[in-house]
């Protein structure tokens, strides 16, 4: 009996694996919700930021990659194969499949978001952003998400500008994953990154050469500079800011998002590289050049703009109440204020959508990976499932918009919550499971470059210990609200449902590949030539 064959795709250069997994870190993580965060935070959220990207980022990261590649190279792609391929149990497979929950979610909500910066883009490129001095930015952010209530983008149907800007991004994502790893994804983030990094380097070197453009003390580039920098402010000293817990949580929490850390995304995409390549210096570079996007672009770009044109009375927790305030409400008041203030609004908002795009390609992959493994279809069908489910997702986000429920509801349950318990279990594989030597082996396998020891013992007990600790306050501090918000208020029950539709979707599945699986390999110990993998 001959079993289908599945094509078996590799990233072509290890720069297309590197561009590919930056691609996924970089996104709205780095130029909406750092910005935001050192903001609302102060300069201090850089030192638990750095800590947490060294004993949790790093870690995790390296942890991804061997884990990715060491199923990759016998055969498994999903999370839910390379779970149960590291591990050697078979429920470690279930374990797997929430990593498929938790990216098929993000995709929902994050292609949502997709819509509003190409809908920004296009407002700028062709001049509908309005001009003279009653431009209203908050009432064309509400109208943009349809913040007046449920259903506000829907009036007329389909025919609303912020709609179709949505569905354009979830045909371009279906369609890049349609054209595959090489094709697909590898080819657009090595076009999309480069362009990203062009447009925001063009915006970083204009905000810096500002000088003082309102002429008002205190609202200069280099105080603009200091907001981010200086550990010590004039109204908080140092020691205020990190002995408040929430800073630490916020460090790890943007870390995390960031890194793209615990979705099962960069052990999926590790899954595709070759037994040679290096993967300690692929992740290292990946994440570097992450962290230079948000710690270094991001941070000198836009919220010392935002501190000149706007000043520090405006940077403060009241107005920064949502990771979306600073770039689209803040920012689009900047560029009104500086001069050629169109061009570069379509630039950073083009940045945003290309950078978006890069991201939900790999939230999309996931699902399609298991769908293949665990169905044994093609990539039409397994796009066709997911693209329904990540659709329905999509549009029930932008249907549900009073107040954002369904989003921060889907947000903090999946972003919050799953990515911990997932990442934790990641780093007990690899530290534990596995165990270091073998772990450290398979990790520095074709490496030139080799982890510093001090690791081992950071990998081992800093990084679970730290991420439980994480954890734990993250449910003591905020899952009460949540819980309270699940009870009385019917859309985030909804929303839940739609999370735990989706966790039984992918736990079905994982039925099917397993059993997949098992047989297959009964079958391999009578007659390993009757197999092809
Ligand atoms: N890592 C992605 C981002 O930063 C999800 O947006």
């Amino acid at each position: 009996m001959k079993q289908k064959k599945i094509k078996q795709e590799n990233w072509t250069t290890q720069l297309g694996v590197i561009m590919a997994v930056a691609g996924s870190a970089i996104g709205l993580g780095n130029f909406l919700r750092f910005p935001g965060q050192a903001a609302l935070y102060g300069s201090a959220f850089m030192i638990p930021y750095f800590i947490a990207f060294i004993l949790l980022g790093l870690p995790i990261v390296w942890a991804e990659w061997t884990l990715g590649r060491y199923a990759g190279i016998r055969g498994y792609h999903s999370a839910s194969g390379i779970f149960r391929c590291v591990t050697g149990k078979r429920n470690m497979a279930y374990a797997g499949s929430f990593c498929v929950t938790l990216t098929t979610i993000i995709t929902s909500f994050y292609v949502f978001i997709e819509g509003w910066c190409l809908a920004y883009a296009l407002r700028y490129l062709f001049g509908w952003m309005g001009h003279g001095a009653n431009v209203n930015f908050g009432k064309l952010f509400i109208e943009t998400v349809g913040l007046e209530g449920n259903g506000a983008l829907f009036q007329h149907g389909l025919m609303n500008f912020n709609l179709l800007c949505m569905v354009f991004c979830l045909l371009l994502n279906y369609f890049l994953i349609y054209r595959g790893i090489v094709k697909g994804i590898e080819w657009f983030c090595s076009l999309a990154l480069p362009a990203l990094l062009v447009c925001s380097l063009i915006i970083m070197v204009r905000v810096l050469t500002l000088g003082n453009p309102t002429g008002i003390e205190g609202q200069s580039v280099i105080e603009g500079l200091g907001f981010v920098w200086n550990p010590s402010q004039p109204n908080k000293t140092l020691w205020e800011s990190l002995s408040n817990p929430e800073t630490w949580l916020a460090g790890a929490g943007q870390v995390f998002f960031s890194l793209s850390l615990g979705f099962g995304v960069i052990c999926t995409y590790a899954s595709y590289t070759r037994q040679n390549d290096d993967i300690v210096l692929s992740g290292l570079t990946a994440a570097a050049g992450n962290g230079f996007c948000e710690a270094v672009i991001a941070a000198m770009m836009i919220v010392p703009a935002a501190y000149i044109f706007l000043g520090p009375a405006f940077l403060t927790p009241e107005n920064l109440n949502s990771s979306f305030t600073i770039g689209f409400q803040a920012l689009p008041e900047v560029f009104h204020q500086m001069p050629m203030g169109r061009v570069f609004g379509f630039l950073f908002f083009f940045l945003l959508f290309l950078a978006a795009v890069t991201s939900s390609i790999s939230t999309l992959q996931p699902a399609i990976t298991l769908l293949e493994e665990g169905l044994q279809i093609g990539r039409k069908s397994s796009l066709t499932i997911a693209g329904m489910i990540t659709t329905f997702g999509a549009f029930f986000t932008a249907y549900f918009t009073e107040s954002l429920t369904a989003l921060d509801t889907m947000d903090f349950w999946v972003c919050n919550v799953l990515i911990f318990i997932i990442a934790e279990i990641q780093i007990i594989i690899f530290g534990w499971v596995l165990g270091m030597d073998t772990s450290m082996a398979a990790l520095q396998c074709g490496s030139q470059v080799r982890v510093p020891y001090f690791f081992r013992f950071v990998i081992k007990y800093v990084s679970p210990f730290y991420l439980l600790v994480v954890f734990v306050a993250w449910v003591y501090l905020k899952s009460s609200e949540q819980l309270v918000k699940i009870l009385q208020n019917p859309v985030a029950q909804l929303s839940l449902g739609f999370i735990i539709f989706v966790a039984i979707f992918n736990l079905v599945i994982t039925a099917q590949a397993l059993a997949r699986w098992e047989k297959q390999e009964r079958l391999n110990k009578n007659n390993t030539s009757d197999w092809e993998i």
